[in-house]
């Protein structure tokens, strides 16, 4: 097992309280898997990938990664976060090569890695912009494509296309789902939007509103087996089925009176 999580509970201290944020969650996540997190706002979807990034620990329970505690962040486990954080002084062959320079691959590998997740991420015409050329999807595809160069065993996205526009969210979701499809990166993927999480995941876990629990998880079969238009699988009878199922339970859970 890649990830391992048994019994993670969160919880923060404020002035005067104490605010339960995950409760008891249980998830173990294998390579290869792309799964989806899902939860209404303030649930602790951000919390939990901290967790699991290291940024932050546990109150309670077990983390595990390889079998191994996680004791703080590792080059195995990269973050993609909403707003990119490229370097601004270098440009975008640059930004992409930079996590490889680090580990000191060697300059013809790293050369050739580079091209790659360039060409993968459809970013090959740009290399030699610098990112304040770049529209918000190209600097998320240089984020995604950095990451992916040094070949973490898992990429923590937290809800990397949140502050794009609606078509452009809508291309993103096309690339990476071909990007995965490609390379079976292991993602653990952040999100509030259900057709997003549908279209990408292999896995679509849902946290109850605070303290969470895990509501449902659910192998999803649309990013393997679905159609390579998205637009197709988008409007598949069985995509949409699912979509509505989802949106009903996260309501359901909204209402309830916790
Ligand atoms: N450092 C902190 N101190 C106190 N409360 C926090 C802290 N970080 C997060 N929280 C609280 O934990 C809850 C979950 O936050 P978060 O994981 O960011 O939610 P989500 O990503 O699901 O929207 C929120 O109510 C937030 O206010
Ligand atoms: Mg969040």
């Amino acid at each position: 097992m890649l990830l391992e999580l048994a019994g993670v509970s969160r919880w923060y201290h404020t002035r005067n309280q104490v605010i339960h944020v995950l409760n008891g969650i249980d998830l173990s996540i294998d390579t290869g898997e792309f799964v989806c997190l899902l939860g209404p706002s303030g649930c602790g979807k951000s919390t939990l990938l901290k967790i699991i990034a290291g940024i932050e620990p546990a109150n309670r329970g077990k983390v595990l990664c390889r079998g191994r505690p996680i004791q703080g962040p590792g080059r195995d486990r990269a973050v993609v976060f909403q707003q990119p954080a490229l370097f601004p002084w270098l440009n975008v062959w640059d930004n992409v090569a930079f996590g490889l320079k680090m580990q000191r691959v060697p300059r013809a590998l790293r050369q050739r890695i580079v091209e790659r997740y360039l060409e993968l991420a459809g970013l090959s015409a740009a290399r030699r912009l610098r990112t304040y050329e770049l529209s918000g999807g190209m600097k998320q595809r240089v984020a995604i494509a950095r990451v992916l160069a040094t070949d973490p065993s898992v990429v923590l996205m937290d809800e990397p296309f949140g502050a794009l526009d609606a078509f452009t969210k809508e291309q993103m979701q096309d690339l990476l789902r071909n990007v995965w499809r490609t390379t079976r990166k292991t993602v653990f993927f952040i999100t509030h939007d259900v057709e997003e999480a549908l279209f990408l995941a292999t896995r679509v876990v849902v946290l109850s509103p605070r303290p969470a629990v895990i509501l449902c998880d659910r192998t999803c079969p649309f990013s393997t087996h679905g159609d390579a238009d998205g637009r197709v699988v988008r409007s598949s009878p069985e995509f949409i089925r699912m979509r509505e199922e989802i949106i009903g339970l996260i309501r359901g859970a909204q209402a309830a009176p916790f």
